[in-house]
């Protein structure tokens, strides 16, 4: 199933409820040709949503020849409107603009099959379509727009006004199983035990009998790259885990005794603590930091790999959104924000080619196939953790002692945020070190100490988070043992910043 993105956050939003009902979906740009289309030979195509005004100088187009293919089509707001356009209907800025929660009135339909006559749906629109394309019916209006959904069976063309794709539809994942299954006949497939096998065979296909590496983080995309890749070609596959001290408390003693001891996988543990804390003495500058970072661990990695001998492969736990983010969607072209480094990225002279078993799916999807690999829950339901480490949650440079201060704060923060609970409904949550001091008093001493900055966020891929709404109470425990017990740290803070304008790590 192909979702043309049209602009904006909702194609990617629409790929993963379609992903929710089991079929595979990709994005692709609004610029994919028909030909381009035919080749991927796709079960339907759903055309996005988007800001723009269909008839607005630079309106994203879609090669008309994609609407004589005999594909079914849905079309989803602007994708609605495009298609009303392109095919002998109408659309009009008629004053009345819709937005949140509307009443719908449904008849009997493909589209609307077992749902209720009337509905409430999400509107988010200033265009109207005020005559459906030629040959098709309209199947549910509101109040201000009488073309809310048509559809042309016999053409195999859909489209609705509202947003089947967002929560505040409670009925809309019905609605994408009824032109996913029912019309397209797209069937509900994709399981992570497919994904797994899928992957499996085209790692063996790809590898033969070469021998592959993999650079292990602790982190569950590089950890279910790796089982992936070790289930398919088992030995051949060496990890290689950098310590690079810059990791949580007991973090590194938890990914040998999990990779080494329960899977069996070949894993080199390389301690290289001191070169990287060497080499960032003396550094403050959050990029500088990022930079040190990602090339001393290149190195690293690189002796390592030269030490194996012949090795031809390298696995990378490379993510969809990764993908999108860092442009290489089909036309999407997304600003670089920070220069992320990948632990695993491939020195650029290596000439290893890459395994990416996981380039096409998102975040959850990888958990989902971790769990069916039977990786422990605690892995799999870690939280992000960046390939810098706490370097980048340290503001200025990074020493031994501040280091040491960190970790036991942040070590305090996830125990409380796990014994209320909470761990798994936040997508990132851990402690910032800031540069600067500020003065207490404990006991009857003045005391000039570090504050630490408690940072929680919720997100459903980094893309944009909001900051989680800790209980006041759980906020008061983490705040009286971070000072209690932390010598050098005499307040805390809480950090009330989403994403944008914020980003969710500090550097
Ligand atoms: P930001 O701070 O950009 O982070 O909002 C988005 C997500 O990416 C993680 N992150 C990184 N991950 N290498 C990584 O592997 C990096 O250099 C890096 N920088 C940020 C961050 O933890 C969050 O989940």
């Amino acid at each position: 199933m192909l979702v043309v993105d049209l602009g904006g956050q909702y194609a990617q939003l629409i790929a993963r409820r379609v992903r929710e009902c089991r079929v595979y979906s990709e994005l692709v740009g609004h610029g994919v040709t028909a030909a381009q289309v035919r080749a991927r030979n796709p079960h339907a195509l759903i055309l996005s949503g988007g800001p723009a005004s269909v008839y607005a100088d630079g309106a994203p187009q879609i090669d008309s020849e994609v609407f004589g293919l005999g594909i079914p089509t849905l079309g989803i707001c602007y994708g609605a409107q495009l298609l009303a356009l392109e095919l002998g209907g109408r659309v009009e800025r008629t004053g009345a603009s819709e937005f949140g929660k509307t009443d719908l009135t449904a008849v009997e339909s493909e589209l609307f099959a077992g749902l209720p006559e009337e509905e409430t749906v999400w509107m988010s629109h200033r265009d109207t379509v005020t005559a459906p394309p030629s040959g098709a019916r309209v199947v549910a209006s509101s109040r201000s727009t009488p073309v809310a959904a048509f559809e042309d069976p016999e053409q195999r063309l859909y489209g609705v006004q509202f947003h089947p794709e967002v929560v505040h539809t409670p009925h809309g994942t019905e609605l994408l199983k009824n032109f996913l299954y029912n019309v397209a006949g797209a069937p509900p497939a994709w399981t992570p035990a497919a994904v797994i096998e899928e992957q499996v065979e085209r790692i063996r296909a790809a590898v033969g009998r070469e021998r592959v590496l993999c650079a292990l983080s602790g982190g569950v995309d590089s950890a279910v790259a790796a089982l992936l890749v070790h289930k398919a070609i088992g030995d051949q596959l060496t990890c290689v885990f950098v310590d690079h001290g810059l990791l949580r408390e007991n973090e590194a003693e938890q990914v040998v005794e999990t990779f080494g001891g329960h899977f069996h996988v070949p894993l080199v543990h390389v301690q290289a603590q001191e070169r990287f804390l060497s080499r960032l003495e003396g550094v403050d500058d959050p990029e500088q930091k990022r930079k040190i970072v990602g090339e001393e661990f290149i190195r690293v990695f690189e002796e390592e790999a030269a030490k194996l001998g012949d090795v031809r492969f390298l696995v990378q736990g490379t993510l969809y959104s990764d993908v999108i983010e860092s442009g290489g969607g089909e036309d999407g072209v997304a600003a670089m924000i920070k220069s992320h480094h990948n632990v695993g990225g491939l020195p650029a002279d290596m000439r290893m080619e890459l395994v990416e078993p996981l380039r096409l799916l998102f975040k959850d999807e990888v958990r989902r196939v971790g769990e069916e690999l039977g990786m422990p829950e605690g892995m799999v339901w870690r939280q992000p953790f960046p390939g810098p480490g706490l370097a980048i949650r340290i503001i200025g440079e990074v020493t031994e002692e501040r280091l040491a201060i960190l970790r036991s704060a942040d070590s305090i923060l996830q125990e409380e945020i796990r014994r209320a609970g909470l761990y798994r409904e936040l997508w990132q949550s851990f402690a910032v070190l800031p540069a600067i001091r500020s003065v207490g008093v404990q006991g009857d001493e003045r005391t000039y100490a570090y504050p630490i900055v408690i940072r929680a966020v919720t997100s459903d891929d980094a893309m944009t988070a909001d900051w989680a709404r800790l209980p006041y109470d759980l906020l008061e425990t983490i705040s009286s043992r971070i000072i209690n017990e932390i010598p050098g740290v005499n307040r805390v803070a809480l950090d009330l910043s989403s994403k944008p304008p914020a980003t969710i790590e500090w550097e």
